[in-house]
């Protein structure tokens, strides 16, 4: 088949070489975020109704105006597990299947999410940037905290929080919040305020939905408290990003490392700023092995409904 023979897809954000290049395979790519809004909108005119499928990032998912401007789209392939910027009772209500990767990126987003307890604690990146700048041969890092014998209070026991559970179990207790207790080893403390309390360092591996809106306001990070540490690898959404500014800026928390943001690649300057925040952009599944499984499975799903056969990981 020539380009103008495949079914016509639009690709939402870059994706690895590996994804990217099995797309241009399976149908006719338009690079949406490479268009501004006067092309986007002639685009829609003349070309809208023939698009299929959508390939999508997790954090972008597709806008619901956009949705509804695309009589013809059967599939919203997300290249990612979190499915909060889908809207899924829409999707439903018109046929189209949402898809996302799940399984595949636990492993790395949990070594992320340990990777930036210890950083968080031990100063690894500041000690890094210390050695760096010349400053050692004039001055000491200030001591770090130890991570074992830690009380760790993870947000969310899905895959994720599961996963990290049992990893950051070898350096110390572990107890656990959501919507319901699970047939887990640890303890499931109910309300997110005591298991705050009881924690050293909280970990949010939770959902983006509208029970985790800004779950982590003020009175989680009161609850934390002035020894507590904060560790976010979930979305952006799920924390009050004021509220935390607040709390790292006058002490009534420890320190918070963060990979996800409220209004992503944007960062408050106080949390740039701030010798008590780590910070990573984004990065939890972005290793190239995840993200080559990650494409795997987005190109058999989009396979999967070109073909018109049962899609391989359908969000339910
Ligand atoms: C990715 C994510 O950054 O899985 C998710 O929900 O947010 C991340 O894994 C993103 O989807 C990459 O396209």
């Amino acid at each position: 088949m020539t380009t103008d023979q495949l079914p016509l897809a639009l690709q939402m954000c870059p994706f690895s070489p590996t994804l990217e290049e099995g797309l241009r395979g399976l149908v006719e790519v338009v690079r949406w975020d490479m268009l501004d809004t006067d092309a986007q909108a002639a685009f829609l005119n003349d070309r809208g109704a023939k698009v299929r499928a959508i390939a999508t990032g997790g954090h972008i998912g597709c806008p619901a105006d956009l949705m509804s401007a695309l009589p013809a789209l059967g599939l919203i392939a997300i290249n990612g597990v979190g499915v909060d910027k889908v809207d899924l009772a829409e999707a439903a209500r018109r046929g189209i299947g949402v898809t996302n990767t799940p399984d595949v990126l636990t492993v790395d987003v949990v070594d992320l999410a340990v990777g930036l307890t210890i950083d968080l604690l031990r100063g690894i990146a500041a000690g890094d940037r210390f050695v760096k700048e010349g400053r050692w041969t004039s001055a000491e890092r200030p001591l770090a905290h130890r991570v074992s014998g830690r009380k760790f209070g993870i947000v969310g026991l899905g895959r994720i929080g599961r996963a990290t559970a049992d990893r950051l179990a070898v350096f110390g207790p572990v107890r656990y919040t959501g919507p319901s207790a699970k047939d887990v080893a640890y303890d499931f403390e109910p309300d997110l305020l005591a298991l705050a309390r009881w924690a050293d360092v909280l970990v949010l591996t939770c959902p983006a939905n509208a029970q985790t809106y800004r779950l982590i306001g003020t009175d989680a990070l009161d609850a934390l408290g002035p020894q507590g540490f904060l560790v976010n690898v979930a979305r952006g959404a799920v924390v009050d990003e004021a509220a935390l500014v607040e709390a790292i800026t006058h002490d009534r928390i420890a320190g918070a490392a963060l990979d996800v943001f409220e209004n992503e690649p944007h960062v408050p300057d106080a949390l740039r700023r701030s010798e008590k925040v780590v910070l990573t952009p984004h990065v939890a599944s972005a290793t190239i092995e995840c993200r080559k499984a990650m494409a795997e499975i987005v190109l058999g799903n989009l396979q999967a409904f070109l073909d018109d056969k049962p899609l391989l990981t359908p969000v339910t």
